[in-house]
């Protein structure tokens, strides 16, 4: 079968039916606020383990509420999870690419399945608002949906060489895993990310073992129970709650991890990866930071450029990492450019999550707060004007802040090129498309990058020239962000990733398998 979206949302609209989607989110949220408080163990094996130590996580949007209990391994279990992934691989490298892909195909059924559960999970988990959270379930099983088929497109990664030297030679490139791969996954896409990274471990032979953020461990334990449910062997994908400081310690020691896939900060990143590599060379999946810019010229449809720019910048409250943090306008442009986002900023619905109106539900956690203030007051000290937003809402259930448009603040400052991860977008004017580029370029990152121009010349010059994996023009659902399998693979260049095979995409699954040459003679 041809790959397909799934597009919930989308399809619900077209079908002028967008009262039964909101039935189903709310029949959703029912049944997660129901499991509230509910404790869940380490998988390991067919064991379900408990520690004494807990890690009690409280959801964003109700801090008073206990999203769940986990378990806090002190680094024994996670030990022990890469032994028995170690083990596993054994058989599991050997089983047949076609399984893989049944199973793969079983999981996506039941992941749709477990739609509206799922998407209300992630919004008690991380306070991704409704449309966002059933998105990033329909990308969760995009993913595999579409790995499935690039595996089935590829034949396993199987291919006959054409060439002879000798006559009755024959050679065959043969994609093989690695081994046991340990997962890392970070609490703004709780269930996809941690969906790409763990998928293209196991459909293509790897083992895994998951470990989830410690903000978010609901989803991952979700998908892993269901990857379980519909037949992967245990063994092959183990779950394990480890603070992070567990996890770098273990990772450092022990030689049994053959591959780590992660997704998060740069710097945490960049640590991981030097001392993982330090004890042997192994590969690794980084997708990490961003600071993403969008360039609005004079030739753009300014109401597009607007909501795609706002949806960019607030979508999840800033806390993607391709969320568009800098905005460079033309001159022709600039002053009505500001008007009308403050105008479209102002309408934002801020609130509970849970309601179908709210476009913007909390910050995860009070360090996101508590850093949304640092950057505010740092943007005021430093010459910035604060056009929208600014303000934290004081609520003490939650963590809402006021979506935050900063201007005429000094190229110096260092929130120029600083990650923010919070819902502050930063605007500045330029006189051309060639001085914007330059500043697009003037950061370490290179993840995301977006421009509203109607010239298509305009067009094809900034995706010649921007440094970025991921680059959109007239993106008017977002500008920078919300990439989807199979049509915006997703990934980013300079400091914002590591292998160049973006998720999503027809090459990431190329990163989890090393190539083998065999050759034979008649
Ligand atoms: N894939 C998401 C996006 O494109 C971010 O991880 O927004």
């Amino acid at each position: 079968m041809p790959f397909v979206n799934e597009k919930t949302f989308q399809r619900y609209l077209q079908e002028g039916r967008e009262d039964d989607f909101h039935k189903l989110v709310d029949e959703g949220l029912k049944r997660v606020e129901e499991q509230l408080g509910q404790e869940y163990p380490i998988l390991l094996s067919d064991k379900e383990i408990k520690t004494t130590s807990k890690l009690v996580v409280k959801t964003p949007i109700d801090t008073s509420l206990t999203l769940g209990v986990f378990q806090r391994d002190n680094g024994d279990n996670l030990r022990n999870a890469i032994k028995i992934a170690k083990e596993a691989h054994q058989e599991w490298k050997d089983s047949d690419w076609r399984d893989r892909v049944e199973l793969t195909v079983k999981a996506a059924n039941e992941l749709r399945r477990m739609k509206y559960e799922l998407a209300a999970t992630i919004t008690f988990e991380n306070g991704k608002n409704r449309f966002e959270a059933v998105a990033e379930v329909d990308e969760t099983i995009d993913y595999f949906n579409y790995y499935a088929q690039l595996l089935e497109d590829n034949r396993g990664y199987i291919k006959e060489m054409e060439g002879r030297i000798i006559k009755g030679e024959k050679g065959i490139s043969v994609m093989r895993p690695y081994g046991a791969w340990l997962i890392i996954s970070p609490f703004n896409f709780p269930l996809a990310i941690t969906a790409t990274m763990t998928l293209g471990a196991l459909i293509t032979g790897n083992t895994a073992v998951v470990k989830p953020s410690s903000d978010t461990p609901l989803s991952a334990y979700k998908l892993v129970t269901t990857l379980r449910r519909v037949g992967f062997p245990v063994d092959t994908v183990s779950y394990v709650t480890s603070p992070g400081e567990v996890v770098s310690k273990v990772m450092m020691e022990s030689l049994d991890i053959a591959g780590f896939a992660f997704t998060g900060s740069r710097d945490v990143g960049h640590n991981l990866l030097k001392e993982f590599v330090s004890l042997k060379p192994r590969p690794a999946v980084l997708e990490l930071g961003g600071k993403n810019a969008t360039v609005v010229t004079s030739k753009a449809d300014l109401r597009k450029a607007v909501e795609g720019t706002f949806r960019g910048a607030f979508g999840f409250g800033g806390q993607k990492c391709s969320a568009t943090s800098r905005v460079f306008v033309e001159s022709q442009v600039y002053p009505e450019f500001l008007n009308r986002f403050k105008a479209r900023v102002e309408t934002t619905v801020i609130g509970d999550p849970r309601s179908k109106n709210t476009f913007l539900g909390p910050l995860i956690n009070k360090g996101a707060v508590d850093k949304f203030r640092r950057f505010v007051d740092q943007a005021l000290s430093e010459g910035g004007r604060i056009i929208t937003g600014g303000r934290v809402r004081e609520d003490s259930k939650s963590y809402l802040v006021e979506p935050t448009t900063v201007v005429d603040l000094p190229y110096t400052s260092s929130l120029w090129r600083t990650e923010l991860f919070v819902p502050i977008v930063l605007i500045k004017e330029v006189q051309n498309l060639k001085e914007a580029i330059k500043l697009v370029n003037d950061v370490d990152y290179g993840l995301t990058a977006g421009i509203f121009s109607n010239d298509e010349e305009e067009v094809e010059y900034f995706f010649r020239n921007v440094e970025a994996g991921t680059v959109y023009a007239n993106r008017e659902s977002g500008s920078t962000t919300g990439a989807m399998p199979g049509v915006q693979p997703f990934g980013g260049w300079k400091d914002s990733g590591w292998t160049g095979r973006n998720a999503g995409g027809p090459y990431y699954l190329l990163s989890f398998m090393r190539e083998q040459a065999r050759t034979t003679y008649d």
